[in-house]
């Protein structure tokens, strides 16, 4: 099955493209995430990718296009992925559509997470990050502790979580990528459904979908 979790800044598309993967054993792409271990390392993806990063805007296009390419080919052999963070762009699902096409594949449905602006904010405002794997945590989810269960990384919150940050990618969602909503609906693909509720509740809306 070839997923996308579609949805604003802080909806739970992380959360849930993971739940997702481990459910049906499918590779969980991020962009969002890929470009963070890029400017972690301090590659050179993610010396050009920190500077679009941390004013909230989109990394170009022909960057993006390749990472996420080079991630599929790398899992080819899997029976389909979740893409979660891509597409972000007209530009950029048209592309995704040629390169799947090109191999006979397609899409098999795009779930569309709805949620308005002040859980978005309530929710990126308590998130903390591992720096280290990645896991993601809310302090309002109950989780105070400042170190990774995983891994015991002190955790942290992502730089572009600050509030003018938050406000330019909630602008240029409005602005690039809500309009995929449209381009999918026309495709007859996309599922909406509410992002609110516990990661619980979301994840039992997805999988009634994909059931
Ligand atoms: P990216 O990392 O993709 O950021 P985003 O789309 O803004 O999404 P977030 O990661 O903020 O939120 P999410 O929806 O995954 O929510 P999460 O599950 O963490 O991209 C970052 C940047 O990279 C972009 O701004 C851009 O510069 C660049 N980039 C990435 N992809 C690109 C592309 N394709 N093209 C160009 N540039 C690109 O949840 C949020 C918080 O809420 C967490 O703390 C979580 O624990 C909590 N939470 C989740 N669900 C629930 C729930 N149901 N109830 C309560 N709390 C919840």
């Amino acid at each position: 099955m070839r997923i996308i979790i579609l949805g604003p800044p802080g909806a739970g598309k992380g959360t849930q493209a993971k739940r997702v993967s481990n459910r049906l054993g499918l590779p969980h792409f991020s962009t969002g995430s890929l470009l963070r271990k890029a400017v972690s390392n301090n590659t050179l993806l993610g010396k050009i990718a920190k500077s679009y990063m941390s004013e909230g805007e989109l990394v170009p296009n022909p960057i993006i296009i390749d990472l996420i390419e080079e991630e599929i080919e790398k899992h080819k052999d899997k029976e389909g992925f979740i893409l979660d963070g891509f597409p972000r762009n007209v530009a950029q699902a048209q592309k995704l559509d040629e390169y799947l096409e090109h191999g006979g594949k397609q899409l098999d449905i795009i779930v569309n997470l709805e949620i308005d602006e002040e859980t978005i904010i309530e929710r990126i405002k308590g998130r903390l990050s591992c720096p280290k794997c990645g896991k993601v945590y809310n302090t309002k989810n109950g989780y105070y502790e400042r170190v990774c269960e995983n891994c015991g990384t002190k955790l942290e919150q992502r730089e572009d979580d600050s509030e003018e940050t938050v406000r330019n990618r909630m602008k240029v969602y409005l602005e690039e990528t809500f309009i995929l909503v449209d381009y999918y609906q026309k495709k007859g693909i996309l599922q909406s459904i509410s992002g609110r509720g516990s990661p619980d509740e979301v994840f039992e809306r997805i999988l009634a979908l994909i059931d």
